[in-house]
């Protein structure tokens, strides 16, 4: 197995963590819970979507870029402010150079009103190692999926349905590799029909080859430095380009089961 690499910081005067090797922050400097809050949770409507699931219902949420899990943090307490006691949230996040536990403990210890949610995360958060790996938190109400290396190599091998995608990869400009036709390629593989996408930037290139992808994408405003963000859902695969599932059949999923199905514990 290859050894993971973690993330390189530099921590500012205010305690913000800031990545060495890309020159870029990992949340605002201004507000990161209110942004966060803005650009994810409200441009994919998880406030409603939360409130709306029927005990049993579930609601998946894929990410680019975990880094100090603040997203995952604030998406938790919504869906504990709004869900039914029966609903469930599975969070997937892929990330290249996890934070080490030290490092995380320090950048999650900024947002008091999250530390419930942190400290179970942070419980759970041992043994980092590359691939998937899956966190079971809230007695099972909540799961975390992490894939722990590079997009592109984690994604092809994730067999899901996506509900709402964040893009939050570091800017395009210093980060290039998280902002590629072949990775939002695999965002539309994966995404649910009535799928939902939202990201912090507005770089012209990037909601061309999000749209040449398939989703259709919509400059809306943006908060704190951001003047313009973008907000979209999946309408499906462009005709010119048939869906993965179609085109190689090994990647449809299996018939569901239905009626009994039984199970024998040996041992
Ligand atoms: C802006 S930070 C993410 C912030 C995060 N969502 C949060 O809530 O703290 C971007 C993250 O993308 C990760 N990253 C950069 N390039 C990557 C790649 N090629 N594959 C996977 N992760 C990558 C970085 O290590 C960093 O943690």
């Amino acid at each position: 197995m290859n050894p993971i690499t973690h993330a390189q910081l530099d921590w500012d005067d205010q305690g913000r963590p800031h990545s060495r090797v890309f020159d870029d922050v990992y949340f605002s400097d201004q507000s990161g819970l209110e942004e966060t809050r803005y650009v994810f949770l409200e441009q994919n409507r998880l406030q409603a979507r939360f409130a709306a699931l029927p005990a049993g219902g579930r609601l998946v949420i894929g990410e680019t870029g975990f880094g100090t899990g603040l997203n995952f943090l604030c998406a938790w307490q919504l869906f504990d402010q709004q869900a039914v006691a029966g609903a469930r949230l599975h969070f997937v996040s892929v990330e290249k150079y996890p934070l080490s536990h030290t490092d995380l403990q320090r950048a999650l210890a900024l947002w008091p009103e999250l530390q419930p949610y942190a400290e179970q995360l942070l419980g759970q958060y041992i043994a980092i190692h590359q691939g998937f790996q899956r966190l079971v938190l809230d007695n099972g109400r909540v799961t975390l999926t992490l894939l722990i290396g590079d997009a592109l190599e984690q994604l092809p091998q994730l067999d899901a349905q996506i509900d709402a995608w964040f893009l939050d990869g570091f800017a395009p400009a210093k980060n290039p590799d998280m902002w590629t036709a072949e990775l939002f390629a695999e965002l539309a593989r994966l995404a649910a029909p009535g799928s939902t996408i939202s990201t912090f930037t507005s770089t012209g290139w990037v909601r061309r080859l999000i749209n040449a992808a398939g989703f259709k994408m919509k400059r809306t405003p943006g908060i704190g430095h951001k003047w313009e963000i973008l907000r979209g859902e999946f309408l499906g695969w462009p005709e010119d380009r048939p869906a993965p599932a179609r085109a190689k059949p090994w990647f449809a999923r299996p018939v569901p089961v239905t009626g009994d199905r039984h199970a024998m514990v040996i041992g």
